[in-house]
């Protein structure tokens, strides 16, 4: 299975051909523990079988062109898509082969003590995490609804095809899912879940500044 997926990882695609993510594989409990505190606590992570850590990794265009830290922005955004394309294509392999997976974007909280945790040089930074293992059934949950199609698929060109009534419909059906889940439930709509979520997020001020720490340009 773990073969599996790390082919699935490495033959992902990977922008002009880079090559620039590393995957970071959290076997140990006493490390996986110290990730899951410093990343905010509340989330499960130390109780999750292992984390895959996908990392951007300039450290071979570094040593092999002409590059130099700091690596330019369209690098950066160029390494955010590549990871996220390896993290789904992990995600894929490992849940057709029956596991269950959560990607966790929370690891981010804490980028530079967990850089400092895994010996991260200059040049690399962790963006996304997986976390996977053998789904417990006791806690599997129906799938959660997504907006209506027709607000997030369009042809040829942009259709604003966003009114009240499918609004309505889908806050209510968000609402119900919420409201019967089995972990987590709570009475809150999709507009009111997603309005809390935002009040939460970091300033983006200061994931700019701990990028920076490993090399990454903004300019
Ligand atoms: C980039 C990214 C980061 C995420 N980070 C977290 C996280 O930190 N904690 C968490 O519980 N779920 C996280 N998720 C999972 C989403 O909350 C989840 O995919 C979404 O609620 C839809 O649920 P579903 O995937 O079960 O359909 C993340 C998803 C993505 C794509």
């Amino acid at each position: 299975m773990i073969h599996k997926i790390k082919r699935a990882i490495r033959q992902s695609s990977s922008t002009c051909f880079f090559q620039i993510v590393t995957t970071i594989r959290i076997t140990d409990k006493e490390l996986l523990g110290k990730i899951g505190e410093i990343s905010g606590g509340t989330m499960r992570l130390a109780q999750a079988p292992e984390l895959w850590l996908f990392c951007l990794d300039f450290t071979k265009l570094l040593r092999t062109t002409d590059l130099k830290l700091p690596i330019p922005f369209d690098l950066f955004f160029a390494g955010i898509n590549d990871t996220s394309i390896c993290c789904q294509s992990a995600l894929v392999a490992a849940e057709s082969q029956g596991l269950s997976c959560v990607i966790v974007g929370g690891i981010k909280r804490s980028l530079s003590e967990l850089c400092a945790l895994l010996n991260l040089p200059q040049g690399v930074a962790p963006v996304v995490g997986l976390c996977l293992g053998y789904g417990d059934p006791e806690f599997f949950e129906q799938q959660k609804p997504r907006m209506p199609e027709s607000w997030t698929f369009m042809e040829n060109t942009y259709q604003d095809n966003f009114n009240e009534v499918e609004l309505d419909s889908y806050n209510q059906e968000m609402f119900d899912y919420y409201v019967s889940r089995k972990t987590n439930n709570k009475g809150q709509t999709w507009s009111e879940a997603a309005q809390e979520m935002l009040a939460k997020q970091p300033k983006v001020s200061a994931l700019i500044e701990l990028y920076k720490k490993q090399g990454i340009s903004f300019e």
